[in-house]
């Protein structure tokens, strides 16, 4: 089976040309389904962007959602809008609501789009200031310690979620995907080919995801879990551990592209990146 993935294409920074050109390399591709890890657009045009995506595909489309689709909006007033304005979808599918989905007999597809959590890195010091804390009404208009109390339980939740569809998925998979929007390791937030400085890392890793997943790759040596994530626009691959691997994808504003196809053949997962010239 061939799976595409994408991530941060940011829909509503591309001009139609730049829209229709990811389209088009889309459905050349001839793949069974495609996966998208977050930052598909803003708030209020979300849904929209990906009634147009799917017009365009007819394909299956698995996606997470990342910070700046609640931008201009609220993350209570997306969570309840979207599967309704998304109901009735042949091809659409958000991750949530205790998804499992199975790709084949032996690899099964979760997700969350997490958040930048706040736990790793200078939280309260840092000097990086996000728009997410100006353009997301829960996060807005808060002193810098109630903000970090929010990040950390919106990371908490996400790795709450994540812990229990996760294990689900082990009971009956050899090989469990993953796809998030915000790396869950230090390592894996890599920006220009490099991991990213000590003052972005409060909100370019989910530490709370990270700390779920080691333990259940532990708990779990003769199971394999492989993690999509990007957010930080840049690409690289870290082995957390032999049994836990985490791609993180490139993406530029305005140029919306495949980051990888994934070959999947019984448990294996060949992740094959896309020649972009932009992020090489
Ligand atoms: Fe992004
Ligand atoms: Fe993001």
């Amino acid at each position: 089976m061939k799976w595409l993935w994408a991530t941060d294409i940011h829909l509503n920074t591309a001009n139609e040309a730049e829209a229709l050109q990811f389209y088009e390399s889309i459905r050349q591709a001839d793949a069974d389904a495609l996966i998208i890890t977050g930052d598909i657009a803003t708030g209020p045009g979300l849904a929209r962007y990906l009634r147009v995506l799917e017009a365009a595909l007819r394909m299956k489309i698995y996606f997470v959602l990342g910070n700046h689709d609640y931008y201009y909006d609220s993350i209570a007033a997306i969570r309840n809008r979207i599967p309704k304005q998304l109901s009735g979808s042949p091809y659409l599918s958000w991750l949530a609501d205790s998804q499992v989905v199975p790709i084949n007999s032996e690899v099964t597809l979760v997700g969350h789009g997490a958040w930048g959590d706040a736990r790793l890195g200078p939280a309260l010091n840092t000097p990086v200031r996000l728009n997410d804390h100006v353009m997301i009404e829960e996060l807005a208009g808060h002193s810098r310690s109630k903000l970090v109390g929010l990040l950390n339980d919106l990371g908490a939740e996400a790795a709450e979620y994540l812990s229990k569809v996760i294990s689900k998925a082990l009971e009956t998979s050899r090989h469990v995907l993953v796809a998030t929007h915000v790396p869950p390791f230090r390592e894996a937030a890599w920006y220009q080919g490099e991991i990213s400085d000590d003052n972005w890392l409060p909100h370019f890793s989910c530490a709370a995801v990270g700390e779920i997943l080691l333990k259940l790759a532990q708990q779990n040596p003769d199971k394999e879990i492989t993690v999509l994530c990007g957010h930080t626009h840049g690409r690289g691959y870290y082995e957390a551990r032999e049994n836990l691997r985490v791609h993180t994808g490139g993406a530029v504003y305005r140029y919306p592209q495949i980051e990888a196809a994934l070959n999947i053949e019984g448990s294996s997962i060949a992740l094959n990146r896309q020649h972009n010239p932009r992020q090489e």
